[in-house]
């Protein structure tokens, strides 16, 4: 029989901002940490890159310009459920500094966490999960992060999971073991 275990907020919500290349891991990670969140009774909610395009961003494209307005929607959705006690966990490009900083704003620095999903370029590019490198080297797609738009490597993140080097399972559980860590002993709402 499946266990029921309740789900409970958090005293201190914080967001769980994850950077990256495309196929460096995120969602992946994301889906993983949602999980493991779960089994131990803490509700958490994902934000995916592909999902809000689909969804609140629907209407925007890869410009500057747009992958900021990007960010600043999520971050604001971030936000409002970070003021209701839920864990979010955003995994987006996210490439430029200028956007992070501007999610960090929104979403209150105290209450960011900046994570790193870093793998080199050509290991992303070697797996290609959505077949997009390819399609972006034949020109097919403008724009594309690492290949024909710039990727700025955050400064100073507050974790850095290699997925080059750890399998899923181990990128997952560094991730979890310090989003537990942060929110400490007696840190959930009853
Ligand atoms: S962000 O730059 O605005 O943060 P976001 O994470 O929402 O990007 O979306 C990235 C996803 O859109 C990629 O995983 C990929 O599937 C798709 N995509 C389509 N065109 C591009 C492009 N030019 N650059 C990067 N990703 C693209």
């Amino acid at each position: 029989m499946e266990k029921h275990i309740e789900a409970h907020n958090v005293e201190r919500p914080f967001v769980v901002w994850m950077t990256g290349y495309s196929s460096s891991g995120k969602t992946t990670i994301a889906n993983g940490l949602r999980r493991k969140l779960s089994d131990i009774g803490i509700r958490s909610e994902v934000l995916d890159g592909d999902i809000v395009r689909r969804d609140i961003s629907n209407d925007l494209g890869f410009s500057h310009t747009d992958r900021i307005e990007n960010i600043r929607r999520v971050a604001n959705v971030a936000a409002d459920k970070l003021n209701q006690g839920v864990v979010v966990i955003v995994s987006l490009i996210s490439p430029y500094n200028e956007g992070r900083l501007l999610a960090k704003e929104i979403c209150g620095s105290d209450r960011f966490i900046e994570t790193f999903i870093h793998s080199p370029i050509d290991v992303c590019e070697s797996r290609d999960v959505k077949n997009l490198y390819k399609k972006a080297r034949k020109g097919l797609i403008e724009n594309f992060t690492g290949i024909s738009d710039i990727y700025q490597e955050p400064q100073n993140p507050d974790v850095v999971i290699p997925t080059n080097t750890l399998t899923v399972d181990e990128s997952v559980g560094m991730l979890f073991d310090f989003v537990v860590n942060r929110i400490g002993i007696g840190g959930l709402c009853s």
